[in-house]
């Protein structure tokens, strides 16, 4: 059973459909701890499921580095097979994402590499494509610059704006980080050799 540890900022719409996922006896890998840089909605979900949680305060830190340790030492305690970025909207330190990748992946509402960073909804809807779409990566040093382990096409509507672009995007993305998360459960995606 592969462990996974998520961390959001936000409502964690797609922590909540990982959760369900990992509730399903045939599912592979299941969540240990969901941990947060705010008070973000989303950790209700956590409670509702009776996974343990953390919150590591980004503004209580007075640099990248040293709410980045916090957040190491949290993950170290729970020792997660897999660390899940689901709407983490923080750029970890190096230190960090040396530590762990490749076995730590980003959940993005673009068609990476196209939109990377945190605007890559309102950036597509800005640039007038047609299509967008969702990426599921490997976290590097760069912005959403590691390597794509699963991505797939959002047509973008002449009428959408942020909201309802996005609302289309999340489904497409939850659908992608439950396969991702399942196949490197099961080992049919070797993510070192990503
Ligand atoms: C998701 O669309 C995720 O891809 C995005 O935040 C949203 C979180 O939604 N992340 C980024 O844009 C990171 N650059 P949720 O809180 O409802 O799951």
């Amino acid at each position: 059973m592969l462990t996974v540890a998520v961390l959001i900022s936000g409502t964690g719409s797609n922590l909540r459909a990982l959760l369900d996922a990992a509730d399903e006896p045939d599912y592979p890998a299941r969540i240990v701890v969901v941990g947060a840089d705010r008070e973000a909605d989303g950790l209700a979900h956590a409670e509702e499921y009776g996974i343990p949680s953390f919150m590591v305060p980004w503004e209580r830190f007075e640099s990248r580095s040293a709410w980045g340790a916090e957040v190491a030492a949290q993950l170290a305690v729970w020792q997660p097979d897999l660390v899940v970025l689901s709407g983490l909207m923080r750029l970890l330190p190096a230190e960090l994402v040396d530590a762990w990748s490749p076995r730590i992946i980003n959940t993005h509402p673009a068609y990476l590499p196209e939109f990377p960073g945190a605007h890559g909804v309102r950036d597509a809807l800005t640039a007038g494509v047609t299509q967008t779409g969702a990426s599921v990566i490997v976290v590097d040093n760069g912005v959403d610059t590691g390597p794509i382990l699963a991505q797939e096409r959002v047509f973008v509507l002449p009428d959408d704006d942020e909201h309802a672009l996005h609302a289309r995007i999340k489904p497409v993305e939850r659908r992608l980080l439950i396969d991702v998360v399942r196949r490197v459960a099961t080992g049919e995606l070797d993510l070192a050799a990503s």
